[in-house]
């Protein structure tokens, strides 16, 4: 794992696109593995910043998502699909028939999930998987469990993440319970790990997963086994790490 630290916030955010354009600019065809939440925004909005200079060509990148909410369509506002719309591909030149999120509508669990890691695998899996982390220290929506989990699933909120996400929605209540989430198998199949953190709240995850045994306890934590981890986070969130 290669950790870069960075003085805050916007310097997070300035590195780890430069890390993303560095692979849209050495492969133009690239397929990028992307992250929701609050984390990557200030990396997109910075991507969108070089687009609009002429720096970057998304035209045949692909991308894949990690999550979705289980029974929010793609058009519902507090869907993934809808804020990866919000927040990056409708300020770019992507073509929207490469922007992939697994589908929340379907509720045919098996079937959405098993398409989804058909689309991945025939895609040939992501040369670059970018990835917040869950205060909990989950990756995607895979939540400590007693094993890691393989391909793409449907998965029970935690109540600790409900909570962290209720943020974004009107009342805890209102945040779904599932999601459909890329598995851990798969994060790992991809050739380039990038990790955001920011954040106290981030620092014991960010410290488990960096320094912690590899234990499903901590998802995030398999990571120390991928050949090529970038973890990029301000000091806050590496304030525990020794
Ligand atoms: P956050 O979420 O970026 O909103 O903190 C990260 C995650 O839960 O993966």
């Amino acid at each position: 794992m290669r950790i870069i630290h960075t003085a805050d916030y916007e310097d997070m955010s300035r590195k780890a696109a430069s890390v993303i354009a560095a692979q849209v600019v050495l492969k133009p065809d690239c397929v990028l593995g992307l992250a929701t939440g609050s984390t990557p925004i200030g990396a997109y909005q910075e991507l969108v910043r070089r687009h609009e200079s002429g720096e970057l060509d998304f035209s045949q990148v692909s991308t894949y998502n990690l999550d979705e909410y289980r029974g929010l369509t793609h058009d519902d506002p507090q869907s993934y699909h809808y804020f990866m719309e919000r927040e990056l591909f409708s300020h770019i030149n992507i073509d929207p028939a490469r922007t992939h999120v697994p589908d929340g509508a379907n509720e045919d669990a098996e079937a959405a999930c098993a398409e989804y890691d058909e689309l991945v695998a025939g895609a040939g899996y992501p040369d670059l998987q970018l990835l917040g982390i869950g205060n909990n220290g989950h990756i995607g929506f895979n939540e400590p469990a007693d094993a890691f989990s393989k391909g793409t699933h449907c998965i029970d909120l935690t109540e600790s993440t409900i909570e962290a996400n209720s943020r974004l929605f009107e009342s805890p209540e209102d945040v779904p319970r599932q999601a459909y989430t890329m598995g851990i198998q798969t994060i790992m199949r991809a050739r380039r790990v990038v990790v955001v953190a920011s954040g106290e709240k981030k620092a014991q995850a960010v410290r488990d997963m960096c320094q912690g045994p590899i234990s499903p306890a901590c998802p995030a934590s398999i990571l120390q086994l991928h050949p090529d981890v970038i973890v990029i986070a301000d000091k806050d969130a590496l304030s525990l790490c020794n």
